[in-house]
């Protein structure tokens, strides 16, 4: 499997690009890999930037569209590939995406596609690599699957998600779906610390940047072209973030003031958290905990760059017996592990890797979180519990049935231009205004519970 040769110490250090791009796929698709980390190792075995550039944009491109390629795929192979020959497929797959949506020139792919088998150890399928793309590229027929071919190829989703997102949004689940498979746009939030946004603005039209301000975020700039983070105006000095539209809303919602005892539960990479301290100055007392200490390196990196601090512990949100001095916080960020179906135009790889029997365990660890961490609120706190995800089950059911069981709880009314209330909450569908797909529910703790 590709896993092995990722990790095997014989492997080549540098690699022709069509070969790097199918090993990559393959740890993907078959190895399990996120495409965060097959990119991370592949990416180094690409010595120029440029074919980085086109790894990154090919392998995130058959991901998004992996159901609609196999349906081509399909078309032109006389009979299936064996089962095993994942590696061999992913070639394929990329090379029919290079040529329907790259406007690579043919004899590029096929000719380089060619080439890469004999580096893949796969020397003997020259000729179908060749009588594939070349017959692809004759047919010239348009990726996007039409009704008939099944709604997998179709929408470019797997089924079960679906069934699950028509029964949940029948009005509105074919534009989610449409925006999920689109490329989503780059979103900075700028530092209220350091400059204002039409300071930055002016800053980014200076460099050439084509950007816009968003009326629902008050921090937010959304890039007109996606561009390397590195090159633009001051992010080395931490006048900007990365960060989505929809994230942005967060701490706006749990609105803390200067004094509060404040809990990011699960803060790592730490957007959020961020953000909190740059709204309040710093001034309030702000424990950042996530369970993956790896991914709690992120947060200690954005403290330093933008001039910012705050205790950051390795914990499980939990066990708050494990990490917490007994002091009741006033306001808690829970931010939830979940299915992450709300991202999957950021995380293609989600399509794959996510299966409906996750859902159930991803509500129970959820609705643990809320159980153990409720204790640790103030009277009169207010907790803010969000997930990237537009399934109900992990949104909106899921809350409803844990204020059914509080005798202290209130959810308090968002009253926002953004997204739509649900009853105890307020969802985002993927692509409304530019945003990812989010789920918010404000809960306050009642002082008479
Ligand atoms: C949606 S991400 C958080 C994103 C983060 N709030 C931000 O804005 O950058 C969910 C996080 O929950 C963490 N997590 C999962 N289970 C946890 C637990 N039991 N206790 C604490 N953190 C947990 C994961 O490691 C992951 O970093």
């Amino acid at each position: 499997m590709a896993i092995d040769r990722a990790s095997n110490p014989r492997a080549r250090p540098t690699l022709p690009l069509r070969a790097a791009i199918a090993e990559c796929l393959e740890l993907v698709i078959a190895g399990g890999f996120s495409l965060d980390r097959a990119l991370e190792q592949y990416r180094p075995r690409l010595g120029d930037p440029r074919e980085q550039g086109f790894l990154q944009e090919c392998v995130y491109g058959v991901l998004r569209h992996v159901f609609s390629l196999r349906a081509r795929l399909a078309d032109v192979l006389e009979r299936p590939l064996r089962s095993r020959e994942t590696l061999l497929e992913c070639l394929l797959l990329a090379g029919i995406y290079q040529l329907r949506e790259m406007a690579c020139p043919a004899h590029a792919v096929v000719n380089e596609s060619v080439a890469a088998c004999q580096l893949l150890d796969r020397g003997w399928a020259k000729g179908l690599v060749n009588a594939v793309l070349r017959n692809t590229e004759r047919r010239g027929q348009a990726l996007q699957a039409g009704a008939d071919e099944g709604p997998e190829a179709q929408w470019d989703h797997p089924q079960w998600l679906i069934g699950k997102l028509a029964k949940a949004w029948p009005d509105d689940w074919q534009a989610l779906l449409m925006a999920a498979n689109a490329r989503p746009p780059l979103s900075l939030r700028v530092n209220a610390l350091r400059v204002t946004r039409d300071d930055y603005l002016a800053q980014l039209l200076a460099a050439g940047i084509q950007a816009s301000g968003v009326s629902a975020a008050p921090q937010a700039v959304v890039l007109a072209q996606a561009m390397p983070v590195r090159e633009l105006p001051g992010f080395a000095e931490g006048l900007c973030s990365v960060q989505d539209l929809a994230a942005q809303l967060a701490a706006p919602l749990l609105a803390p003031r200067a004094g509060h005892r404040v809990l990011d539960a699960c803060a790592a990479p730490g957007g959020k958290t961020m953000h909190l301290l740059e709204l309040t100055a710093g001034q309030i007392d702000l424990l950042a905990l996530d369970i993956n200490d790896t991914r709690l390196g992120a947060i200690r990196e954005s403290v330093t760059r933008l001039g910012l601090a705050c205790a950051i512990r390795q914990g499980d949100a939990g066990d708050p017996g494990s990490w917490w001095d007994g002091l009741p916080f006033d306001r808690i960020l829970l931010d939830a592990p979940c299915s992450g179906s709300g991202v999957i135009r950021r995380h293609p790889d989600i399509k794959l890797h996510r299966r409906p029997e996750d859902l159930a365990a991803l509500a129970h660890t959820q609705r643990r979180l809320l159980d153990q961490l409720w204790p640790t609120l103030a009277a009169g706190g207010h907790m803010l519990y969000a997930t990237c995800s537009v399934l109900p089950a992990e949104n909106e059911h899921l809350v409803r049935e844990f204020c059914a069981a509080q005798t202290d709880c209130e959810v308090l009314p968002i009253e926002v231009s953004w997204g739509r209330a649900t009853g105890h909450g307020r969802q985002i569908l993927t692509g409304e205004e530019r945003m990812d797909g989010f789920f918010y529910s404000l809960l306050r703790k009642r002082s008479d519970g």
